[in-house]
């Protein structure tokens, strides 16, 4: 059985400084799981940061997304320093030969790969790519809401719900700018939808939620499926 794990970059380095403590215990539930597994990070502040730079000084989207999946990459090759010794050494830009290590090394990491996207909808190709049974969001954000719950107090979560709800819902406020879209990019939810891939969105700051996503079990976030 393979998994994905979609990492946020809020997770890796949220505050200006890279959580160890975090990322160590996240490095222990991965190794623990056993399962062949595919990690996709995000770029977090720093990719946000950077490509509105990038964007003031050359007016240009696909130039600003460009150094922002540097910034993607970035992560992806910490996330590789972190997990040396189960991981393929290097950070993969190409979806095919992710597949194919994974023949030889328990863990693949990738960061983002072309312009346009998000590293949401890399996680999808690369679950679908290496057949996984399953991708696993981790963020800080704990589930999928039924509205935002930073703005609405009374949002409540859904534990379960359809891939159509979440295509739905992840349409609705897809502007195609850097943090500007919903939990989980518009086009990641229509590739999930269209594999039957099992979503699992679990917030990072309870690592056990994590092992439960990974192996199928009960979590307190929210699973996606096709109903
Ligand atoms: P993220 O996946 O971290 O994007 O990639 P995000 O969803 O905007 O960030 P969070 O989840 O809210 O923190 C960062 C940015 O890198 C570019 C896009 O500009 C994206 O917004 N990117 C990433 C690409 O252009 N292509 C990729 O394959 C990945």
């Amino acid at each position: 059985m393979a998994v994905v794990i979609s990492l946020g970059g809020s997770m890796i380095n949220g505050t200006g400084s890279v959580d160890r403590a975090f990322l160590r215990e996240f490095r222990e539930i991965v190794l623990k799981s056993k399962e062949k597994m595919g990690i996709v990070t995000g770029g977090g502040k720093v990719a946000r940061e950077y490509a509105s730079a990038a964007r003031e000084f050359c007016g240009n989207n696909y130039v600003a997304d460009e150094v922002a999946i540097a910034a993607t990459k970035l992560n992806a090759a910490l996330a590789a320093s972190l997990l040396r010794g189960a991981a393929h050494p290097g950070v993969f830009h190409d979806f095919t030969k992710a597949a194919a290590a994974l023949g030889k090394h328990d863990v693949v990491v990738m960061g983002g790969t072309i312009p346009g996207i998000t590293t949401d909808t890399d996680a999808v190709l690369l679950a679908e790519a290496i057949g996984a049974e399953r991708l696993v969001n981790l963020s800080n954000v704990d589930g999928i809401y039924d509205s935002d719950p930073k703005k609405n107090p009374s949002a409540k979560m859904f534990s379960r719900m359809s891939h159509a709800q979440l295509a739905k819902m992840a349409q609705e406020s897809d502007q195609r700018m850097p943090g500007t879209n919903f939990v989980f990019d518009s086009v990641a939810c229509k590739l999930a939808a269209r594999c039957g891939m099992e979503l699992h969105f679990v917030g990072g700051k309870n690592l056990k939620e994590l092992g439960n996503a990974i192996k199928g079990k009960r979590h307190s976030g929210t699973v996606v499926s096709t109903e």
